[in-house]
């Protein structure tokens, strides 16, 4: 098995406020900020993940959350700064920063950039104030505007926005109203997250009401020409970029290529070449319990040859360019022959087709891509059969 590129995954667990859409692991702030702490806890845990990579070098970065935009640009440098010195930077390295518009004071991108960040996706979410409200954000359209200017300013013109649809009550026109304002700030990517119910939030508790699916449908429709008339391309499920400005962490996680998650409750992916396995990594979930956990505690599990296509295919199904049979072998270790059998009753019924030497959903299964995973599944274990 050839080694896969390796990214950097570090979770921020904590956020103002708690969104009621949102099932991340993620906690309304009630005291100070244990920043310096925290930042240790990461480091700690980086350092006990070092000897499952030897010697190899980052290509990609993702500060995520939560909101890492509640730590200062000092934190995040120090962050960045040991994991540069304990694994390197390939040259170009894409460093991406979480930020929530309503935790950015002016001038702080300027030193985010300065600490090593070099792209920032912004919780925009809509522009809309009924449905900022609706959905517990705590900022306005207008501090979004300021926060895409600040980027701007600061030289980090390649962000990215993300929106959400299918919101309460939404129409189409709606929809695209929130899509004009969204090209209307520059961004170089745009991801567009379809609005869903998680078990165990306020929404679950108490749904709001939905736009029907052909509403839905016509969303989609009308985004997809409004992005590709402003020069961006699908590339993936959610994502849209303009021209180079694919996000290259993403991608590495779409193509199924390693990467070491730490934080709170993160999860990460990494090749043992010598053993011919890839493992899936978590952490402790909840951050308090992180905090003064041994990183060692790290929970280990190899994923199976029977889970394996079904694994990476969740992963590369998302990508409108589907995957090459050449990636599938190299990231698998498995011949794409298995791949055949649970993939011809999706040819049939035109959700999923053959390219050159390649897989990829069709136009109707990318609208139904959790149709293509299930049959993907892996069929239980005959053995825990009663
Ligand atoms: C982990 S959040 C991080 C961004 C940052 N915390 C913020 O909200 O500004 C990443 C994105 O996931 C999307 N998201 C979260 N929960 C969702 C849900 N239930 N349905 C659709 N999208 C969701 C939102 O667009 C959010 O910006
Ligand atoms: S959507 Fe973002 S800001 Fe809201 S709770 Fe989730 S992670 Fe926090």
């Amino acid at each position: 098995m050839k080694l896969p590129p390796l990214a950097l995954y570090a979770h921020f667990p904590w956020c103002v406020q708690k969104c009621p859409y949102c099932d991340f692991n993620s906690h309304t702030l009630r005291e100070e900020l244990p920043e310096q702490r925290y930042v240790d806890a990461l480091l700690r845990d980086l350092e006990s993940q070092l000897p499952d990579v030897d010697s190899r070098s980052l290509n990609s970065v993702f500060l995520g959350g939560g909101t890492p935009s509640l730590f200062s640009p000092s934190a995040i440098g120090r962050l960045l700064e040991n994991a540069r010195a304990q694994l390197g930077f390939v040259e170009g390295i894409e460093i991406t920063l979480e930020a929530n518009p309503g935790t950015i004071e002016r001038g702080k991108f300027a030193e985010y950039r300065a600490a090593g960040v070099t792209r920032v996706s912004l919780g925009a979410q809509s522009f809309d104030t009924r449905q900022l409200k609706l959905l517990g954000r705590i900022h306005s359209a207008d501090e979004t505007r300021r926060a895409a200017e600040e980027l701007h300013a600061a030289g980090l013109s390649n962000f990215n926005l993300d929106l959400m649809y299918a919101l309460p009550g939404q129409t189409a026109d709606e929809a695209r109203a929130d899509l004009r304002e969204a090209l209307a700030l520059r961004p170089a990517h745009l991801s567009q997250y379809h609005l869903t119910i998680e078990p165990g939030t306020l929404f679950a508790a108490a749904p709001p009401t939905q736009p029907a699916d052909e509403i839905v449908d016509d969303m989609l429709d009308l985004s997809l020409r409004t992005l590709v008339d402003a020069g961006f391309e699908q590339y993936e499920v959610s994502g849209y970029a303009s021209a180079g400005a694919r996000c290259a962490h993403n991608l590495n996680y779409w193509e199924f290529g390693d990467y070491l998650g730490i934080g709170a409750g993160a999860h990460g992916k990494i090749s043992d070449s010598s053993r011919g396995v890839a493992v899936r990594t978590q952490q402790t979930r909840e951050p308090r319990r992180y905090l003064a956990a041994d990183p060692r505690a790290l929970v280990r599990k190899p994923i199976s040859n029977q889970d394996m296509p079904f694994e990476f295919a969740m992963n590369g199904f998302r990508l409108v360019e589907g995957f090459k049979d050449e990636l599938f072998e190299a990231r698998t270790g498995l011949p794409v022959a298995v791949l055949e059998d649970a993939l011809s009753p999706l040819v049939r019924r035109g959700l999923v087709e053959r390219g050159e030497k390649r897989w990829r959903a069709t136009a109707k299964g990318f609208r139904f891509l959790n149709e293509i995973l299930v049959e993907l599944l892996p069929d239980p274990d005959p053995a825990s059969n009663p």
